[in-house]
């Protein structure tokens, strides 16, 4: 199995994008009317990426320069550690930087280790930390990474 190259989520997505996003984000999925909003503003770019035809992974950012927001990014379990989440947010990076921004923030739950060492390795650093963002004892890092 080979994963395609990624592209940009459609309306016709959303089923397959909430069966994961309820998966990996079991108290704050979005609904399917947040991604339908989101698909709907000029400012957000959300890819996706599949493995023979399968939708296994997206990903979307806000632009507006000088600064741009990771909105999401989630990978299917069993898809995991195979390179598809940095790969989707290196692209979304790449459309950041090529839409003149010098700065990318984001929040991510504290708890999330492989999230947070996934930003971290893409040169992302926690500038600071919201207490219970996502519910009782799950705080918010935010991070950001300025254009190198
Ligand atoms: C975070 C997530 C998107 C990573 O996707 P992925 O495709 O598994 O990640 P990759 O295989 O591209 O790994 C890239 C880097 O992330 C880090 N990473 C990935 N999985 C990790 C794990 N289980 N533990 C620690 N670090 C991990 C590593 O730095 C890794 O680089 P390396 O392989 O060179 O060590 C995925 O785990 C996921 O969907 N999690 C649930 C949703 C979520 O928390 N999203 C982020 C908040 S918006």
């Amino acid at each position: 199995m080979t994963v395609n190259d990624a592209r940009p989520m459609r309306w016709w997505d959303i089923p397959d994008v909430i069966s994961i996003e309820e998966s990996a984000f079991p108290a704050t999925a979005w609904s399917p009317a947040q991604f339908w909003s989101e698909l709907a503003q000029d400012d957000r770019t959300y890819l996706v990426a599949e493995i023979s035809g399968q939708l296994v992974a997206y990903a979307g950012v806000m632009v507006r320069p000088p600064t741009a927001d990771i909105q999401t990014i989630a990978v299917s379990a069993d898809c995991r550690g195979r390179g598809i989440g940095r790969d989707l947010l290196d692209r979304l990076l790449r459309v950041a930087e090529g839409s003149g921004c010098s700065e990318v923030l984001l929040e991510v739950n504290a708890e999330s280790a492989p999230a947070v060492t996934l930003y971290e390795s893409a040169g992302f650093e926690v500038i600071s930390r919201r207490s219970s963002y996502y519910g009782p004892g799950q705080d918010a890092f935010i991070m950001r990474r300025r254009r190198p």
